[in-house]
């Protein structure tokens, strides 16, 4: 959606969520895949391309995973995380710093596990896991749905404060805001 910068902050960040919310659901929303930032154990920085799978009421965002990848020991290490979402047609960037959650075998990991199909629930019950290196593997790694929901896993983003920009031919816009005391308060800022 447009943004209109003549609504007050928290008015724009709250139709941004509604936005979000809407590609989760929609699967040619360009919001529906994001890339998420964390910190390696090395203090590199990891980037990778996710699927925004949930926002709940509380505006945290859920992102699926495998629990044995490497970026569930980065967060572990580190929870602060970056998440960077771009809609090209819109030309709109939207920058999220924010804190993570790990949920593994609980209660959230259960309602949303019984919501994927068969399909869908194969990535999470890979028998080798993520990043195994395949050199000594003859057969093609296979799934072996006796697994279960063992390995699945959401991250659960928190975000701190957004960075928005809006590029336009009339001139670009920016827009930064934190999240404090459970409520948005923002700023436009130079783009
Ligand atoms: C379009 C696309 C969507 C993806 N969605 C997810 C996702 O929702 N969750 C996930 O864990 N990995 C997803 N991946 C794979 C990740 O980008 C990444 O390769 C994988 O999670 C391993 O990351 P890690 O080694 O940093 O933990 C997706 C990749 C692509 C290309």
């Amino acid at each position: 959606m447009e943004i209109d910068f003549t609504n007050s902050a928290e008015e724009i960040i709250r139709n941004l969520f509604k936005d979000l919310e809407r590609a989760t659901v929609d699967r040619k929303h360009p919001f529906r895949f994001c890339y998420l930032a964390t910190t390696e154990i090395d203090q590199f920085p990891a980037q990778r391309t996710v699927v925004l799978r949930r926002v709940l009421p509380k505006q945290e965002l859920l992102i699926f995973t495998d629990y044995r990848s490497p970026k569930i020991q980065e967060i572990k290490q580190q929870n602060q995380v970056s998440l960077l979402f771009y809609h090209p047609r819109l030309q709109q960037q939207i920058r999220f710093q924010a804190t993570a959650k790990i949920h593994h075998q609980d209660s959230l990991c259960l309602t949303e596990w019984n919501k994927l199909s068969d399909h869908g629930k194969n990535d999470y019950q890979t028998i080798l896991p993520p990043g195994t290196d395949l050199s000594y593997y003859q057969e093609s790694p296979s799934h072996d749905s006796s697994f279960g929901s063992d390995f699945f896993s959401i991250l659960s983003l928190k975000p701190r404060n957004i960075d928005l920009l809006q590029l336009g031919r009339g001139g670009h816009i920016r827009m930064v805001g934190e999240f404090e005391n459970g409520e948005w308060t923002g700023r436009r800022v130079m783009p």
